[in-house]
C-alpha cells in the first residue's frame, strides 16, 4: 500500500485519475480543493458533473474522461453528502473513490481538508485482497498524492494513517484467509513474523504449554479440532528502558474457524473465518502502537482455536477447570468464545496491567440488537465511555451497553462455580459480557467491544469498507491507546 505524499500547489497535476469531491446540497457544488482540476478543464466540469447527473450523495462516484484537455485522463467526483468539513465524510468519499478506481497506477487526491483523514480513507479504500486470485489481476496502485504543504504536523499525520491504514490492511488480510490456511499454528505463526518484524517480543504457547499452564477453557474448545490450539502474546515497550505511563492489557478472540462444535451451526457457516477478528485487531493495535512509539506497554494475549465437532470435541454439560482455577459448566459448545476469553483474561491480569481492552466477534445478538455495523462496548463504564468516546472520534460507531447484575446471577449453575450462558436468549450480548467481567480482577478498569457484526460485511462495499473483512476495532483501540500514552 503506497503512503499518500504531497506535492505543491503549483506543481501541475499527472496522475492517471485526480479524484475532487461533490457536495449535496440545493445546488451541486464542488467540495473546496478542486479549483485547478476545474480551471483546467475550462471551468465547466460542474457542468460536466450535472450533466452525467452527480448528486454529490456519499458512495455516488461520476466519472468524467478529460478528453486530452489536461494532463490526466480522468476525473472522479466522488460524493461527500451536505457536511464537507466532517472528517469521516471525507475518509469515505475517498475511499469510494479509491475503491471505484481499481487498476489506475496513480491517483491525486483534490480535496481539502483534514490531510489525515483523506489519507487514511483513501488507503483504507484502495484495499484489496488478491492472494487467491490466480493469473493476471489488476495493476496495484503505485502511487497515491495530494496537494498540501509539508508541516511537521501534517507529516505526522500522515505517518499515523498509513501505520493505521496498514494495521487495518492486515486484519483484514487474516480474516480474508480462509481457514484451511488460516487455523491456530500458521495464525500463530504469521502473528509472530509480523510482530518480531515490527521489534516486538513474541510468545507462543503450544498445545503441551497450554497444557502445563492449565488453559482448561482454550484446550476445551480446541479439543474438537485436527489442528491444536495455541495462545500467543505480542508485547510492545517504550524505546530505551523508558518507564511506560501506562500498562495496557489487549485480549482477542481467535476462533479460526466456528462451526458451532457439537452444538453445530445450521447458519452462517461460510462467514465463521471471521471468529478471530478479535485477534486479528489487537495484535495489529499492538504493532501500530509500536510504530506510533507510544510511551506505553501494550500487550496483546490472543487464544487461538478452532471449534469443531468431532469424537475428541468437548461436549455440552462438561466441567471445565479453568485458568483461574474456577468451574465452568458448558452450556452449549457454540458459545466458545467466552470460554476461550475467560482464560486469555486471566492470563492477560496476571501482569497487572492499569487497563484491558478485550474485543471479540461473540455474539449473534451483537447484530439483534446494534445492527452490523455497531461495535456494542460493555464493562467498567467510565472506561467503556472512554473508549466509546474514542471509537467514535477515529471514524468507527460504537455503542454503549449496560452489564445488569441480574444477568450474573442467571449465570449460576448448580454444579460449577458458574455456567456459559442463561436458561433464556434475553440479552445474549450483555450475557456474554457478563461472563467475562466474572474472569476480570476487581477493580481493572476494562472494555469488551462486541464486533460480530462489523469485522466482517456481508453487504456490499460502502466508503472504505470493502466486501469482506473490514478489520473493525483496529482504529477504535489505537485511538485509545493514544489517549493513554497522553
Ligand atoms: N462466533 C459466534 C458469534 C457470531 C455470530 C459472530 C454471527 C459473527 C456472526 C459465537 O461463537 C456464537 O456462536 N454465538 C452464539 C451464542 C449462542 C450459542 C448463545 C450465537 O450468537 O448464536
Ligand atoms: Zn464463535
Ligand atoms: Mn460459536
Amino acid at each position: 500500500m503506497p503512503k499518500l505524499s504531497l506535492v505543491d500547489a503549483t506543481t501541475p497535476v499527472t496522475a492517471d485519475a485526480v479524484v475532487v469531491g461533490v457536495v449535496q446540497g440545493e445546488r451541486l457544488r464542488l467540495a473546496p480543493g478542486a479549483k485547478d482540476i476545474d480551471k483546467a478543464l475550462g471551468g465547466k466540469l460542474l457542468a460536466a458533473l450535472q450533466a452525467a447527473g452527480a448528486t454529490g450523495k456519499p458512495d455516488e462516484v461520476t466519472k468524467v474522461p478529460t478528453l486530452g484537455l489536461a494532463k490526466f485522463p480522468l476525473v472522479v467526483a466522488t460524493g461527500v453528502g451536505t457536511d464537507a468539513r466532517s472528517a469521516e465524510a471525507q475518509r469515505r468519499a475517498v475511499g469510494a473513490a479509491l475503491r471505484a478506481l481499481g487498476g489506475k497506477r496513480t491517483v491525486h487526491i483534490a480535496l481539502d481538508g483534514d490531510l489525515g483523514a483523506i489519507a487514511e480513507g483513501a488507503e483504507l479504500g484502495a484495499y484489496t485482497f488478491t492472494a487467491y486470485k490466480s493469473g493476471t489481476s489488476a495493476p496495484a496502485l503505485r502511487k497515491l498524492t495530494a496537494t498540501g504543504t509539508k508541516d511537521r504536523a501534517t507529516r505526522a499525520a500522515l505517518d499515523r494513517a498509513h501505520t493505521v491504514a496498514e494495521a487495518v490492511a492486515f486484519v483484514r488480510d487474516l480474516v480474508n484467509t480462509p481457514p484451511n490456511d488460516l487455523y491456530p499454528e500458521t495464525f500463530a505463526n504469521r502473528v509472530s513474523e509480523r510482530a518480531s518484524a515490527a521489534g516486538l517480543d513474541v510468545e507462543v504457547l503450544d498445545e503441551r504449554a497450554l497444557r502445563r499452564g492449565r488453559f482448561g477453557g482454550i484446550l476445551a474448545v480446541g479439543s474438537g479440532s485436527a489442528r491444536p490450539p495455541r495462545l500467543v502474546r505480542v508485547t510492545h515497550r517504550p524505546a530505551g528502558n523508558r518507564k511506560p505511563v501506562a500498562r495496557v492489557a489487549l485480549v482477542g478472540k481467535g476462533i479460526t474457524f466456528d462451526s458451532g462444535g457439537i452444538n453445530l451451526k445450521t447458519a452462517n457457516l461460510t462467514w465463521m473465518k471471521s471468529d478471530m477478528g478479535g485477534a486479528a485487531a489487537v495484535v495489529a493495535s499492538t504493532i501500530a502502537a509500536a510504530a506510533l512509539k507510544l510511551p506505553i506497554e501494550v500487550t496483546a494475549t490472543v487464544p487461538m482455536a478452532e471449534n469443531m465437532p468431532s469424537g475428541s470435541s468437548y461436549r455440552p454439560s462438561d466441567v471445565l477447570t479453568m485458568r483461574s482455577g474456577r468451574t465452568v459448566e458448558v452450556s452449549d459448545t457454540d458459545a466458545e468464545g467466552r470460554l476461550i476469553l475467560a482464560d486469555a483474561i486471566t492470563r492477560a491480569g496476571e501482569d497487572e496491567p492499569d487497563y484491558l481492552i478485550e474485543t471479540s466477534t461473540l455474539t449473534g445478538a451483537q447484530m439483534v440488537a446494534l445492527g452490523t455495523r455497531y461495535i456494542g462496548a460493555m464493562g467498567e463504564d467510565a472506561f467503556r465511555d472512554r473508549v466509546t468516546a474514542a471509537g467514535n472520534a477515529a471514524g468507527e460507531s460504537v455503542w454503549a451497553m449496560p452489564l445488569p447484575s441480574e444477568l450474573r446471577r442467571g449465570l449460576d449453575s448448580s454444579i460449577a462455580d458458574i455456567q456459559s450462558l442463561t436458561g433464556d436468549r434475553w440479552g445474549g450480548m450483555l450475557v456474554a459480557g457478563a461472563f467475562l467481567g466474572d474472569f476480570v480482577p476487581e477493580g481493572l478498569p476494562w472494555v469488551h467491544l462486541d464486533i460480530a457484526g462489523p469485522a466482517w460485511n456481508i453487504g456490499g462495499a460502502y466508503g472504505y469498507t470493502p466486501k469482506g473483512a473490514t478489520g473493525a476495532a483496529v482504529r477504535t483501540i489505537v485511538r485509545t491507546l493514544e489517549e493513554l500514552a497522553g
